[in-house]
């Protein structure tokens, strides 16, 4: 790392992001197999069926040998998405002239994760937990569980995979394609941002890791 670079991701969570990432791919798509009757020629014989239950227990095991090998990561990270303060409300009104028109002035320093970031990893949260709950009643109870059960349990799960869907697309576009958001693709994969997108990002964040420093020197 040169001293133009700082570490965003550390290389547990980048590897985590990757393979639940991966699996939510895989889910989806033989999610979507399962819900347009159109395509139902290629659920021929339920291989989507075998994938989407390999998905699954991907989905699931992945983060809980994560939260084992490094639970005070997992509290941190928790922290740092549920601590929310003025500068969410800053967030949340520069936004739309940040992200439509690339307007910077108005936007607060943000910590290691902006507003944004922080409603998606509520987000993946929450579906997270809806979709494992609801699918394990349908792959565990389909005989014990009765019909309306079994049915409300498909509706939810489907509820949750067009809204989780349609913001799994938007956490692309921003992460990847989004003009103004340039080193997000370098940090999940290489693990460092620029100390000028770091201050210009997540000023906040960088202020504190840089004062931190200072205090142990
Ligand atoms: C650990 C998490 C999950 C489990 C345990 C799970 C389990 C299941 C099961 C058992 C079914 C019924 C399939 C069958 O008919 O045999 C199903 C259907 C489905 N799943 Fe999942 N699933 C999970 C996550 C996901 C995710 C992340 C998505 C999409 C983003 C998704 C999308 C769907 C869709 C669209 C269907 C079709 C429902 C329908 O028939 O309308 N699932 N899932």
């Amino acid at each position: 790392m040169t001293h133009h670079e700082v570490e965003k991701y550390r290389k547990a969570i980048r590897v985590l992001h990757w393979i639940h990432s991966g699996a939510f791919v895989l889910l989806f798509l033989t999610g979507l197999v399962l819900f347009i009757p159109a395509l139902g020629f290629l659920a021929e014989d339920s291989w989507t069926r075998l994938i989407h239950r390999i998905g699954a227990a991907i989905f699931v095991i992945a983060p809980i040998i994560y939260i084992i090998l490094d639970p005070k990561a997992v509290g941190r990270g928790l922290k740092q998405a549920f601590t929310w303060g003025s500068e969410d409300l800053g967030w949340l009104l520069a936004a739309p002239r940040y992200y439509f028109l690339g307007d910077e002035k108005s936007m607060p320093p943000q910590g290691a994760m902006n507003t944004g970031q922080k409603m998606w990893w509520f987000m993946v949260l929450v579906f997270g937990i809806i979709f494992v709950l609801t699918g394990a009643i349908m792959w565990f109870a389909k005989e014990a569980a009765p019909s309306a059960v079994l049915q409300w349990m498909v509706f939810i799960h489907d509820v949750s995979f067009i809204v989780s869907g349609a913001m799994f697309f938007l956490h692309i576009y921003l992460a990847v394609f989004h003009p103004l958001i340039n080193e997000a693709w370098g940090a999940m994969t290489g693990g460092k941002i620029s100390v000028d997108y770091a201050k210009a990002h997540h000023g906040k964040w960088y202020e504190e890791i840089t004062k931190s420093k200072e205090e142990k020197a």
